[in-house]
């Protein structure tokens, strides 16, 4: 594991520059790449703005803010990459375009180069059958700002092999990430546990009963959550955030439980992205007059907060009884990767699993809709009394 010194990251983007930082800190040898000049310029730019930050914070004193810069390097060419015993693919979400660059990997460094890419969305073994050696390939998600965000999920995909698992998440876990591990599935761990959040959220408002202002109120007053669904929406991008579940409901075949809505296609179309626009649900313009929450704790938690919750407990049951990940990554990943107030299997237990789907079944049946459908995982443990966390 300690044999890895360089560490290759290919696209400069977003996540490729936070993830660049974040392997220079750990004490690698870095170099990252991308075809166009402007991309690196931009990088480096981004990097070193937030390396000053971390010295005018007194985070870092300069002397490590230096040496972090220093094992940074920049370059369009990547026949530089021979040496790593790690790269980390973060460019454009193109399946042809990935498999193209694994092929052209691997035709550059040793064989036993990991080669981990940091796709949301594209499955681990489609980008791994374009390589010669498969078992190399795993899955490395970072969240966004790679630099702050503490999780890591790592996926093997069908044709990784368990070393290839084995070293990639030792490795991450000394660079001070939170790693869980989940199975090589549409939206992995977060992005599938988390869409209820958004998409119950909206069918909610699209009822009419209560404005999104109301919503966000519910999910923050009453569940603790850090932001509401459509102020969270506006931060992400309605664009990103409409294209994942797009994506997420079309690779698990149509499934009702993840269908996308109709008010944020709109809202895409529109180009009401959110912050980055200006304007999403809400409106970001100077001295914009945007809808108040109703205050009233009642409605909220009869007829919003446990509506969603309910949705995102059997979401992670699901996912927990279709072996993504384990009950505790499961938890982890919530809380670490989009700042969830508690573990949703946590929750659970303390709602009442019968409580839950008590709830479900009700929503179920008024309905008449598949995507309330239990999971059933909840039944099973109702049944026979159990928890999530027996003490
Ligand atoms: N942005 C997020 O919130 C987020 C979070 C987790 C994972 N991801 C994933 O990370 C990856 C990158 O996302 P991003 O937001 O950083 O994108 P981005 O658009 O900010 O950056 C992509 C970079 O890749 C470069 N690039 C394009 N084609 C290339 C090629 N063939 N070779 C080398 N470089 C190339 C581009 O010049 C650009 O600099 C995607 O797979 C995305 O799904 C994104």
């Amino acid at each position: 594991m300690n044999e890895i010194k360089v560490v290759g990251i290919v696209g400069a983007g977003a996540m490729g520059s936070g993830i660049a930082q974040v392997a220079a800190l750990a004490g690698h040898i870095v170099i990252l790449v991308d075809p166009f000049k402007d991309a690196l310029n931009k990088a480096k730019e981004q990097i070193h703005r937030t390396l000053r930050k971390q010295v005018e914070k007194g985070a870092y004193d300069q002397q490590k803010s230096d040496s972090i810069s220093a094992n940074i390097s920049f370059t369009d060419d990547i026949n530089h990459l021979k040496d790593c015993g790690l790269i980390i693919e973060a460019i454009i979400e193109d399946l042809g375009v990935k498999q193209k660059l694994f092929s052209d990997l691997e035709k550059i460094v040793s064989d036993n180069c990991i080669l981990g890419t940091n796709t949301s969305s594209l499955s681990i073994v489609s980008i791994a059958s374009a390589c010669r050696k498969p078992e190399r390939v795993i899955g490395i998600h970072f969240f966004n700002p790679a630099q702050i965000m503490p999780l890591v999920e790592i996926i093997p995909g069908l044709t990784t092999n368990e070393n290839t698992a084995i070293i990639t998440k030792n490795l991450i876990d000394t660079w001070g990430k939170k790693t869980v591990l989940a199975k090589d599935t549409p939206g992995f761990i977060v992005n599938r546990i988390a869409r209820p959040y958004y998409g119950e959220a909206i069918r909610i408002y699209e009822e009419g009963e209560h404005s999104f202002a109301t919503i966000d109120w519910a999910m923050k007053t009453i569940g603790g959550f850090k932001m509401g669904p459509f102020e969270l929406m506006d931060f992400i991008g309605n664009d990103i955030n409409y294209k994942v579940t797009e994506t997420i409901f079309e690779q698990l075949f149509y499934d009702p439980r993840y269908k996308p809505s109709i008010t944020q296609k709109r809202l895409y179309e529109a180009k009401r992205f959110g912050k980055k626009s200006g304007r999403g649900y809400y409106d970001y313009a100077e001295g914009a007059i945007n809808p108040q929450p109703v205050n009233d704790y009642y409605i909220a938690n009869q007829k919003i907060f446990t509506r969603i919750i309910v949705m995102l407990v059997n979401e992670a049951a699901e996912a927990l009884f279709l072996k993504i990940a384990t009950k505790e990554d499961i938890d982890l990943a919530m809380t670490k990767g989009v700042n969830y107030p508690k573990g949703l299997l946590q929750w659970a237990d303390e709602l009442g699993i019968g409580y839950v789907l008590n709830v479900l079944e009700k929503l179920h049946f008024d309905y008449g809709d598949d995507r309330y459908r239990p999971s059933i995982l909840l039944r099973k443990m109702h049944n026979q009394s159990k928890f999530f966390y027996p003490e």
